[in-house]
């Protein structure tokens, strides 16, 4: 011990290095976990929802409406890109359809998917796999902030992944309206999005064509 150092001093410091190595295996824990159901292609059941990464989950009957609407949209063996929309994903997993899907998504749990699985972060709008570009008949994008730096980019990365005249459909708080208008040229529509736990903001459904036409 140094002089003027007390006896305290150096007990607290190493419970903070014993909580930090704790917190270090218990990551390590989770990541061997993950690995694990990866390669075991071990699916849970259910994803529990993470609001530091400002996760809300569609109910079950506005993700099933939305993934009907994205097959119609889709066609016979269209392809779906579900950008930050991990629960549309999933139930367009569980549908009987011949359409090819992705998902973009930061959370590594859904990694578990595999091929479909396209690690995305919006702050790196552009970084996706090249053979995306220009590659899907429709996107729904759901972008995790409502700024404009956030809206901005995701917008970058729908245009970046759609082909000419493919559907898109957004799914964000209604402060985004004229953003969205401005840069993917969606406008709202009546068709309601609702969540597991219900949100403090007003949230819409936009879409560049219009959906309301067939989900009403
Ligand atoms: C508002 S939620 C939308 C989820 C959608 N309602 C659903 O049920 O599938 C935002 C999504 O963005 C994802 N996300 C969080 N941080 C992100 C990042 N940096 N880049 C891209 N997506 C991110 C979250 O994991 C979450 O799936």
């Amino acid at each position: 011990m140094s002089s003027g150092e007390s006896d305290d001093d150096s007990l607290q410091l190493s419970a903070q290095t014993m909580g930090a190595l704790l917190e270090f295996y218990k990551e390590q824990e989770e990541r061997a976990d993950k690995l694990r159901q990866i390669e075991e292609g071990d699916i849970p059941e259910f994803f529990e929802e993470n609001w530091n990464m400002s996760q809300f989950w569609y109910s079950e009957e506005t993700a099933k409406s939305l993934a009907e609407e994205c097959l119609r949209a889709a066609g016979n063996h269209g392809s779906i890109a579900c950008v930050s929309s991990p629960t549309l994903y999933r139930m367009l997993k569980k549908m009987d359809h011949n359409c090819s899907i992705k998902l973009l998504e930061y959370d590594t749990r859904f990694a578990v998917f595999k091929d479909d699985f396209i690690l995305y972060d919006f702050k790196d709008p552009l970084g996706i796999p090249r053979e995306l570009f220009e590659n899907f008949d429709v996107i729904v994008a759901d972008p995790p902030y409502l700024s404009e730096d956030c809206f901005t980019k995701t917008a970058a990365t729908v245009k970046y992944l759609m082909k000419p005249n493919a559907k898109i459909i957004v799914c964000t708080g209604s402060v985004m309206e004229e953003l969205a208008g401005r840069l993917l040229g969606v406008t709202k529509c009546r068709f309601k999005i609702e969540h597991v736990n219900s949100l403090s903001n007003p949230f819409l459904c936009y879409a560049n064509y219009n959906l309301d036409h067939y989900k009403s």
